[in-house]
């Protein structure tokens, strides 16, 4: 989706890829199904506690209960994934260094990559703070490191994480954001760019539909989620990538007024 692509890079315009209209459509769906799967599991939740306080610690119903309850919690989980990717999460906001925070989480992203992977990190100094939940701020990155990594299909491979500056006129200018950028705003940008397997134009236009995976093991929530804080946060992402040639996901936050 960046302008500065080269010329066999994606060529449709972003709103073609992610039309508003299927954005808006998969987000109904996705509210409807988030809330009424909550009501449902907050019912099968309370009535598994009530059987387990009342049958006996060594009855062998607790270890079907107790699985019960587990499955019932994973079902929660997903549904919690969805409601961020409506914007529907509850956000704690604060101001936060977002060079701080990738220092804090790379030692632990560097740990749960395979060996042969190698993750570079150039965090541009001075760079001003934002307005934003930490947790789900961390989670953006580590989503976003976690695809790159399992995108790196031979044997070694490189993940670089970059951090700086851009003022929205220069965003206007240079790349192309999934989502309108208003004037007048300094952004925080996180880019995280691969020497993995890339991607197809059909693929991109799926990316953030919520389940869309082409992983035997994927859930196909990581840039849903990803998508739903960004949008909770005024933030935006550019996708620059081309099958065999790797991917970069850069993503923007406004930056806090000091
Ligand atoms: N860096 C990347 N390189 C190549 N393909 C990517 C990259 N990031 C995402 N994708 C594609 O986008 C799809 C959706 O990604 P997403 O993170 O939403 O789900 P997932 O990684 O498949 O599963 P989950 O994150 O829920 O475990 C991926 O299955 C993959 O096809
Ligand atoms: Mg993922």
């Amino acid at each position: 989706m960046s302008k500065k692509k080269n010329s066999n890079q994606m060529k449709e315009p972003h709103n073609q890829l992610f039309p508003t209209e299927k954005v808006k459509s998969l987000s109904l769906m996705a509210t409807g199904v988030a809330h009424d799967f909550n009501n449902l599991l907050a019912a099968v939740l309370g009535n598994i506690s009530i059987i387990l306080r009342n049958i006996p610690a060594d009855s062998p119903l607790v270890k079907n209960a107790t699985q019960i309850e587990t499955t019932a919690r994973k079902a929660l989980d997903l549904t919690n994934q969805l409601q961020i990717y409506t914007g529907k999460g509850e956000f704690k906001i604060e101001k936060l260094y977002v060079n701080e925070m990738i220092n804090d989480i790379l030692p632990g992203l560097k740990k749960s990559i395979r060996p042969g992977i190698d993750i570079q990190c150039a965090v541009h100094n001075d760079i001003p703070m934002i307005n934003g939940d930490l947790s789900c701020i961390r989670q953006v990155i580590t989503n976003l490191v976690s695809n790159a990594a399992d995108a790196i299909i031979k044997e070694k491979g490189t993940i670089t994480i970059l951090t700086g500056t851009m003022q929205s006129d220069q965003i206007h200018r240079d790349e192309e954001c999934l989502d309108e950028i208003p004037h007048g705003n300094n952004y925080v940008y996180v880019e995280i760019k691969d020497t993995g397997c890339g991607m197809t134009s059909d693929v991109q236009a799926m990316i953030f539909d919520p389940f869309f995976t082409t992983k035997i093991r994927g859930r196909g929530l990581g840039l849903s989620v990803v998508l739903g804080i960004l949008r909770a946060h005024g933030g935006n992402i550019t996708i620059n990538s081309e099958p065999g040639k790797g991917s970069t996901f850069k993503v923007m936050f406004p930056a806090a007024e000091t």
